[in-house]
């Protein structure tokens, strides 16, 4: 596996925070030997309003056999998160910095934001979140395309200590709705629509269904403030939606251009008139470094997404020295994650560890393939940009229109070129390396996860030599373990599952109002560890691939979601009797969903019932989860006991015969049917 090795650009490991192995392995070990001095030493930059107390700085049990599971960095400290994001950088003399600059999905829309604009704005949003009653610890759900105001709501957030919850625009009203009925939040703010690519998302409509739907469950929410995006947008823009010979647009779509969207009088306000006459100071409220800054959804194996919460002060460390290091953001350097705020690298790598750094970032409303696609490229050249951090998935997208497209740009600025969401592939690898960095930029494979706050295994630019598709070794506090099945350490070469024996100070800490699904879920299986829930293999040089899920979820696309989510959604059609999920590799998402329906008696299976089905995935889960293949299974193979063996309907959308052991099998005749009835993935 891997034998080539490419070893960091010389004038890039020269300038580099961290130059040399021996420098990256002299930190680790100080990282791990002493946590609280090396942890204590990088929080002297922030601004603690108390101090931690010396003998609190770091305590936790990873051990359920031995109490309940508890993590806690710098007990006792407090500190406001967007202080130190915000009004540090300002008083530091970072006031005119640009923050972000901000590309609209049309080329004609862009601005800008200076660190000292952008605290005003804070400030005023904050003042308004209060106008509603929000207080410490109340939660605001947030539903947005990635525009300046969603950088300006987390943060006015995070300033009165508010818990914000972001759900990813793609998600469907019933998504939305169980998010926020689980999270209880108070608030919700939302934009009335977006332009992606030529596609117009109505956020404000599909928003409204899942406010209704969440009422309906027993939770109302008390305010909606809406920001009206589209009328500003470039008049391109615009006209792509309103003129007549646009026969895509349907009337109720039109509506939602300007002020006629659906409005519900004393719940809905609109965001520029109650921004209008707020003060742009508000005085950050204090709040203890174990006291809750954000949740943020992740699905779970069985089907009911997870509410995983991070805290302060360990978050603000971790996100910071990651994105210091793991990007080796230098100042003066123009950062840009094409990552949606509605996923963890978004909330880690656009917002807290680029402003915690005093860092310009872009922040991208559009699409790598609109109006072309060499967009992203573009951008890079517009930008200067230096640090491009992406996913593979949209490598390998990229990667079909060939490299006349990348070859139109000069791309010269580049330095760090970041993937993240799933194993890299070495071919996007070497595609990313020799077409877009021109062999002179560094790959930082970055393993993480929504639990994990920031990289966990990753290489570090300057320093780690890379080999194609391995996340390669462990950030500074990490101890990562390789496990058998019966939870022995496996030393040196081979393959595991892949744990942690501690935390660092940016993993979560519990599942909201659910601690004990937290211990069951990532503690109960092998005691004294985080368990991550992927199978990893080690190399003679000590390296980590990761492997994937050992468990029963899939990564469509660099998202996460669980096979069990798509079966009850399948199984709750009238017409189905039963399914069964499995995931199928596909050459540009990664991972794809595999589905096995069988209709009730009655029922004939046809095309329409197929369309039918993908539909309901759609709008129950979102787009992202609509299924590649929806194949007749007129029985499943299911062991005497009634437990449907998953491994062989991989086997079946594999096409390998090779089957293995089914003397538990029920029915064998139905093996060969399945197999006949097989669709190959375009
Ligand atoms: O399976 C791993 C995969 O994505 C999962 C985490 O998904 P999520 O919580 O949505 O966060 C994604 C962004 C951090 C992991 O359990 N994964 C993520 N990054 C990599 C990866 N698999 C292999 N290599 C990676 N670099």
């Amino acid at each position: 596996m891997g034998k080539t090795v490419y070893m960091p650009d010389s004038t890039l490991s020269r300038k580099s925070h961290i130059s040399s192995m021996a420098q990256y392995l002299d930190m680790y070990k100080s990282s791990i030997d002493t946590p609280e001095e090396f942890w204590g030493d990088i929080a002297k930059q922030f601004h603690w309003e108390t101090p931690a107390s010396p003998n609190k700085f770091f305590s936790y049990n990873f051990d359920i056999t031995k109490g309940p599971i508890h993590i806690k960095w710098m007990e006792g400290a407090t500190t406001n998160i967007c202080y130190n994001l915000l009004d540090r950088n300002v008083k530091s003399g970072l006031g005119d910095k640009i923050a972000f600059y901000w590309e609209g999905n049309d080329p004609d829309d862009y601005s800008r934001l200076t660190y000292r604009k952008l605290l005003e704005e804070v400030c005023r949003f904050a003042n308004v979140l209060k106008s509603k009653g929000v207080t410490k610890g109340d939660r605001v759900a947030i539903y947005m395309p990635m525009i300046l105001e969603v950088i300006i709501a987390i943060l006015a957030c995070s300033r009165i200590g508010a818990v914000h919850t972001i759900v990813f625009a793609g998600f469907s009203a019933d998504s939305f709705a169980e998010r926020m009925l689980d999270s209880k939040c108070k608030v919700v703010v939302t934009t009335d629509g977006v332009w992606r690519g030529q596609k117009l998302l109505c956020l404000k409509e599909i928003c409204d269904s899942a406010l209704e739907r969440c009422k309906k469950l027993g939770h109302e929410v008390e305010t909606c403030i809406v920001i009206e995006h589209l009328p500003r947008l470039s008049a391109s823009q615009n006209r792509n939606g309103i003129t007549e010979e646009n026969g895509d647009i349907s009337p109720e779509k039109r509506n939602a251009f300007g002020s006629k969207i659906p409005w519900t009088e004393g719940r809905d306000v609109w965001w520029h008139e109650e921004m209008e006459d707020a003060s742009t100071s508000c005085y950050p409220v204090w709040v203890g470094a174990e006291d809750p800054l954000f949740m943020l959804y992740t699905s779970g194996s069985t089907g009911k997404p997870k509410g995983v919460l991070h805290t302060t002060a360990g978050y603000l460390l971790y996100a910071a020295s990651t994105f210091k290091y793991v990007f080796d953001y230098r100042p003066g350097d123009v950062y840009w994650c094409t990552a949606d705020v509605g996923w963890i690298t978004g909330h880690t790598y656009v917002v807290y560890g680029p402003l915690a750094n005093g860092a310009t970032s872009v922040l991208f409303e559009g699409t790598p393939f609109h109006p072309d696609n060499d967009r992203y490229w573009l951008i890079v050249d517009k930008y200067r940009v230096n640090q491009f951090y992406t996913a593979p998935t949209a490598l390998r997208a990229l990667m079909k229109f060939g490299d006349e497209p990348v070859k139109k740009h000069s791309l010269s600025t580049l330095q760090v070129l970041g993937s993240v969401g799933e194993p890299i592939n070495p071919e996007a690898w070497h595609w990313y390396y020799k077409i877009i960095g021109h062999e002179k930029c560094s790959i930082v494979d970055t393993f993480w996860q929504t639990e994990t706050g920031g990289h966990v295994i990753t290489p570090l630019p300057g320093c780690t030599p890379m080999k194609p598709g391995s996340a390669t070794l462990p950030f500074f506090g990490v101890l990562p373990v390789l496990l058998d099945e019966n939870g022995k350490e496996i030393l040196g070469p081979g393959e595991g599952y892949l744990v942690f024996r501690r935390p660092w100070p940016g993993i979560m800490r519990t599942l909201f109002a659910n601690h004990e699904r937290f211990e069951t879920t990532y503690f109960k299986k092998f005691p004294g560890y985080y368990c991550t829930g992927d199978g990893a293999h080690r190399d003679e040089d000590g390296y980590l691939w990761v492997t994937g899920r050992v468990d029963d979820m899939l990564n469509v696309s660099g998202h996460l979601l669980s096979t069990a989510e798509v079966e009850s959604t399948l199984s709750a059609h009238p017409s189905i009797a039963e399914a069964a999920v499995v995931s199928q590799a596909h050459p540009i998402k990664g991972e794809c969903l595999y589905c096995f329906v069988t209709p009730n008696e009655d029922v004939e299976f046809s095309e329409k019932l197929t369309d039918e089905l993908k539909r309901k995935v759609r709008e129950k889960i979102g787009p992202f989860a609509t299924p590649e293949v929806i194949q007749h299974a007129p029985g499943l193979p299911k062991t005497r006991s009634g437990k449907i063996m998953r491994r062989i309907l991989r086997k079946v959308a594999q096409n390998d015969r090779d089957i293995g052991d089914i003397s538990t099998l029920a029915d064998e005749g139905i093996i060969e049917i399945l197999f006949q009835n097989r669709i190959e993935i375009k």
